[in-house]
Formats: structure tokens, C-alpha cells, sequence
């Protein structure tokens, strides 16, 4: 076993599988996966939108860069980040010096479709579709700064785990 490996990060939207694809990833390969909405959620006893209802935003920025930015140092690990982990500097930085990153990258449309009106997502619940088309834009230009780049959208489940698993295998 290589102790060194490096971890997987994957990137993007909400709503691009990122959790989806780091299970499944992580039963194909043999790292652990880390889903950092969900060790948010256990540490605080919260669910996301109660974080952000009852706590605000910044208090979930925070504690987003804190307990990213510790597994982030790690080693062999899938890390699925919450769509924002990026945009944060030190988070975006920490992913790029010892990791390998994947943009699960889709259309605008789709990725309205799956987070429109989402109670689960206090971001997407209260923007309308023009303002989410503005902020997948937006993002999109940080988001490709990742390692690798997978368009997603004419593929299956197993198809993105296969691109994913060959481009870390040859990195
Ligand atoms: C957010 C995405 C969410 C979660 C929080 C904020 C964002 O994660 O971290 O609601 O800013 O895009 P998912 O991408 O897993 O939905």
C-alpha cells in the first residue's frame, strides 16, 4: 500500500455528483472518502440549511475552511468539497499543491434543473434561474482551475468513476 498517495478532490456545482461519484469512487479504489458537507453536518449536529438559517453563512464559511483545509493535508482520501470550498483562497491553494483535482463539470441547464428551488441548498433556494446561470458562470472560471476538467454529461455514473480512476492511476 502507498502511503503517499494523494488525495482525490472533486470540484464543482452543487448538485454534479460529487458525493455520488466519491462513494462510489471510493468503492472501486482503495482510499478513504471524506464528504465535507457531511463532516460539517456531524460536528454540528445541524444540517446544512439549519447552519445557515440559524448560524448564518460566514459562520459555515469558517468552519468549511477549517475542516477542509485539515483534510486537505491528509493523505489518501476522496474529498468531496461543498460547491463554495473552491472559491475559498486557502482552500483553492491547499488543493493544488498536493492533490489531484476534478472539475465534474455540466451543462447550466442541467445543473438548474437539479438545484432549483432545493430545500437542501440554502444558496440555490433563494436565487431564481438567471441568478444561478450568473453564479454557475461565475464559478465556472475558478472551478477550471482544477487538475482535470470531466464533462460529465453524456456519461454514466461508472463512466465518470472510470475517467477519474484512469487520469489518477497515470498521476
Ligand atoms: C454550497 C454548496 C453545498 C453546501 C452549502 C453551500 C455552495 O454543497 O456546502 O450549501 O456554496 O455551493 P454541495 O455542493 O454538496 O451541494
Amino acid at each position: 500500500m502507498d502511503l503517499n498517495k494523494k488525495n482525490i478532490v472533486l470540484i464543482g456545482m452543487m448538485g454534479s455528483g460529487k458525493s455520488t461519484i466519491g462513494y462510489l469512487l471510493s468503492k472501486t479504489i482503495d482510499l478513504k472518502f471524506i464528504d465535507i458537507d457531511k463532516v460539517i453536518e456531524k460536528e454540528t449536529g445541524l444540517k446544512i440549511h439549519n447552519i445557515f438559517e440559524k448560524r448564518g453563512e460566514a459562520y459555515f464559511r469558517n468552519l468549511e475552511e477549517k475542516i477542509t483545509l485539515k483534510f486537505l493535508k491528509s493523505k489518501r482520501k476522496i474529498i468531496s468539497l461543498g460547491g463554495g470550498g473552491f472559491l475559498n483562497k486557502s482552500i483553492k491553494k491547499e488543493t493544488l499543491i498536493n492533490n489531484i483535482s476534478f472539475w465534474l463539470n455540466w451543462k447550466n441547464t442541467t445543473i438548474i434543473k437539479r438545484v432549483y428551488r432545493s430545500k437542501k441548498r440554502p444558496l440555490a433556494f433563494n436565487l431564481n434561474e438567471n441568478e444561478l446561470k450568473k453564479l454557475i458562470i461565475e464559478r465556472s472560471k475558478i472551478y477550471s482551475e482544477a487538475n482535470f476538467k470531466i464533462n460529465c454529461e453524456n456519461l454514466t455514473k461508472n463512466m465518470i468513476v472510470n475517467q477519474i480512476k484512469n487520469l489518477y492511476a497515470k498521476n
